[in-house]
């Protein structure tokens, strides 16, 4: 995007937290902000608290309903950012399908239907963790999960099999870690690879906050929302002959 061009920017996830952040950010810096929360309400809330004028959307990432309606009034945009996250107590079979719901599964399909709608030379970004790292699984998933012929389906199988394998009480001889929340996050990686190879025209970036202060991350963590979010911005504002396809914390490329 040339550097002084106003860029009208979706972001999940935003009635608090690091969502909301990195709306306040973008309209600071000038640039139209669609905040969106699971309920309009507190997404009017959200947005009347961010200083400057913005837009108000309910966007449930988890419903497909919800997500054909939004991208029906929504028209063109220069940004996407997959922010709605979860992080669920315990480990089971709902806390599996849970947080893969949203963490893996919405971002999936809202990209699917906002893609489109991106204008070229735009921007998606799926706001991830270093807990993806893939150093934490089986060399055969690692090799899976990074393989350049992976596509959306084989994905979404990869993931299938991790939810059966909890499900029959298996995942740890099958590779997996115990933990829902590590392979939403490595899926999501795995997701913007994919997306990136098919979409020359955008830059497609994972970016890792760092482990910040929001309601997810607690308050003993070590950094505020606004040094948490400020990747997330960047991510969402690059230009003509940045990255695309890659993993970043304070704008550095990081391991998948
Ligand atoms: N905080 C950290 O240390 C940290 C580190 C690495 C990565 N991250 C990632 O950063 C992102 C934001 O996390 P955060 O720390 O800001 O968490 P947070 O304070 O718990 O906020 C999470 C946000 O996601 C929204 N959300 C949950 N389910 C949703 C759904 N089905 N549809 C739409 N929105 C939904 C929540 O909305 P409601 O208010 O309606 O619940 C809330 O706005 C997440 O993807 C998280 O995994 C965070």
């Amino acid at each position: 995007m040339p550097e002084n061009q106003k860029l009208r920017v979706v972001v999940t996830g935003a009635s608090r937290g690091l969502g909301f952040e990195v709306c306040r950010q973008l309209a600071h810096l000038g640039h139209h902000v669609v905040l969106t929360a699971r309920e309009q309400a507190r997404a009017e809330r959200a947005a009347a608290s961010v200083g400057a004028r913005i837009e108000a959307a309910e966007l449930d990432v988890t419903s497909v309903e919800s997500i054909a309606a939004f991208a029906k009034r929504l028209g063109p945009i220069d940004a996407l950012v997959n922010n709605a996250g979860i992080s669920l107590k315990g480990f089971d079979s709902s806390v599996v399908s849970g947080t893969l719901a949203v963490n893996f599964f919405g971002a999936l399909h809202v990209t699917q239907a906002l893609l489109p709608l991106v204008s070229d030379g735009g921007n998606v970004v799926m706001v991830s963790s270093g807990m993806g790292e893939l150093s934490v699984y089986s060399s055969a998933l690692r090799a899976h999960f990074l393989d350049e012929a992976l596509d959306v389906d084989g994905l979404v199988a990869l993931v299938d099999d991790f939810a059966s394998a909890v499900a029959t009480g298996r995942h740890t001889e099958r590779g997996w870690p115990t933990s829902a929340y590590r392979v939403s996050k490595a899926a999501l990686n795995a997701l913007t690879r994919i997306v990136a190879a098919k979409s020359p025209r955008l830059h497609v970036n994972a970016v890792c906050p760092g482990w910040v202060r929001t309601d997810m991350g607690g308050s003993s963590a070590l950094r505020s929302l606004e040094e948490g979010a400020s990747g997330i911005v960047w991510a969402a504002t690059l230009g003509a002959g940045e990255p695309t396809g890659g993993f970043f914390r304070d704008r550095k490329r990081i391991p998948w």
